[in-house]
């Protein structure tokens, strides 16, 4: 570190330059991502409560509050009235808080956890740390996993099964009915990933979309990661995990001796309060209603995108939500659109997907087809 403190010119020349190179969300190129520009109400409560840590309540009941609020919103979407959790940092932290609970409620000593090929790395992550072994089921041609071969690599190891509720490549969504009944009648743990979908799915089902059911009021449903850092446009970082009730938290606990409550429950000691607020904010400010608006936009911006690249020629996946997958069979699309500036991402398949964000406009679709018409033969 350097000697003396910098003069403001200096700190601020040099943050002005990260900036400049960093992409922007408004620039409307950012087609990559699963986050994107946070609502106005939510930063301001970040602002406000950036000073407040949720690893110890005590000092904040308000912020704690404002948790506990932003998590029954959040459960009671999800079609829960009884749900308890948190917001954490992402769905990484959610779903490895999961899985630590279906293996420690288990008792295996050499525990399994069956999931869709499909699933995001953060399982991997999970799975070393919390030394689990994963067990991959196959996926059928729309993505959605093969509950047969679910049920097929089931053993008296595995503690917990996964499905997903909008995959990070296709946005598919599992057959979470089937996995509820195979997992009840097995008595197995079952999470679902929702990091994405579950602020997606929801409102698609109130715009009269055909959806399926992945959420609480399927019996065997144990847990649920949503991230409202993704479609739920609050500002990075805000995942939460939920749980169907108070008991599967208490196998979380660890005595916290010198703070101001008893027990944590949290993978995180010092965690954000900002996150809590900022949640919460965006929440009570887009209602059902707002958030029914930016998916209904989201979606006639991928429909619409869908229509021109299969007028181009471009080979398209039908799509479950706002991820759109497609392929040339004469051009490679993705190296073509990032030579261009467009952040785009690829498939494990190398097929190049674009996630259809609220920052994406119209006018930015629009620009895109035009750029797509000149790569496109
Ligand atoms: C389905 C799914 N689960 C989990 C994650 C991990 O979330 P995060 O990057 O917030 O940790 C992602 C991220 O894209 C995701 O798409």
């Amino acid at each position: 570190m350097q000697e003396k403190a910098w003069s403001r010119e200096e700190l601020e020349k040099a943050l002005q330059e990260a900036k400049r190179r960093d992409m922007s969300y408004s620039s409307g190129r950012i087609l990559s991502s699963m986050c994107t520009a946070p609502h106005q109400a939510g930063v301001e409560a970040f602002l406000r409560f950036l000073d407040t840590n949720l690893g110890d309540p005590g000092l904040f009941p308000g912020t704690r509050e404002l948790e506990r609020r932003a998590v029954a919103e959040i459960a009671s979407l999800l079609g829960s009235g009884s749900a308890r959790g948190f917001i954490v940092s992402g769905g990484t932290e959610a779903n490895i808080t999961a899985l630590w609970v279906a293996r420690e409620l288990s008792g295996v000593t050499k525990p399994e956890v069956v999931l869709p090929e499909t699933a995001h790395f953060s399982f991997e992550k999970a799975a070393r740390m919390l030394r689990l072994r994963l067990v991959y089921a196959g996926v059928h041609g729309d993505s959605s996993v093969d509950v047969d071969e679910v049920r097929r690599r089931l053993s008296e190891r595995t503690v917990a099964v996964v499905g997903i509720a909008g995959n990070t490549e296709y946005g598919g969504v599992d057959d979470i009915e089937a996995l509820s009944e195979l997992a009840s009648e097995q008595g197995i743990y079952l999470h679902v990933d929702a990091a994405f979908g579950g602020f997606v799915l929801p409102f698609l089902r109130e715009l009269g979309y055909r959806v399926r059911r992945f959420d609480f009021s399927l019996p065997g449903v144990c847990s649920i990661t949503v991230d409202p850092h993704k479609m739920g446009l609050a500002p990075v970082p805000a995942g939460c995990i939920l749980f169907r009730n108070e008991e599967f938290l208490e196998s979380l606990q660890v005595e916290s001796p010198y703070l101001s409550m008893p027990v944590q429950c949290t993978l995180l000691g010092t965690r954000s309060g900002a996150s809590a607020a900022a949640v919460f904010a965006v929440l009570k400010s887009m209602g059902r209603e707002g958030y029914r608006r930016v998916v209904e936009e989201c979606m006639r911006n991928t429909l619409l995108l869908r229509e021109e690249l299969l007028r181009l020629g471009f080979r398209v996946r039908e799509p479950w939500m706002n991820i759109l997958v497609f392929e040339h069979p004469e051009v490679d699309a993705v190296v073509e659109l990032r030579r261009r500036g467009w952040a785009v991402s690829r498939t494990r398949a190398g097929e190049a997907r674009v996630v259809l964000m609220p920052h994406v406009k119209r006018e930015h679709v629009e620009e895109l087809v035009e750029v797509l018409r000149e790569i496109a033969p």
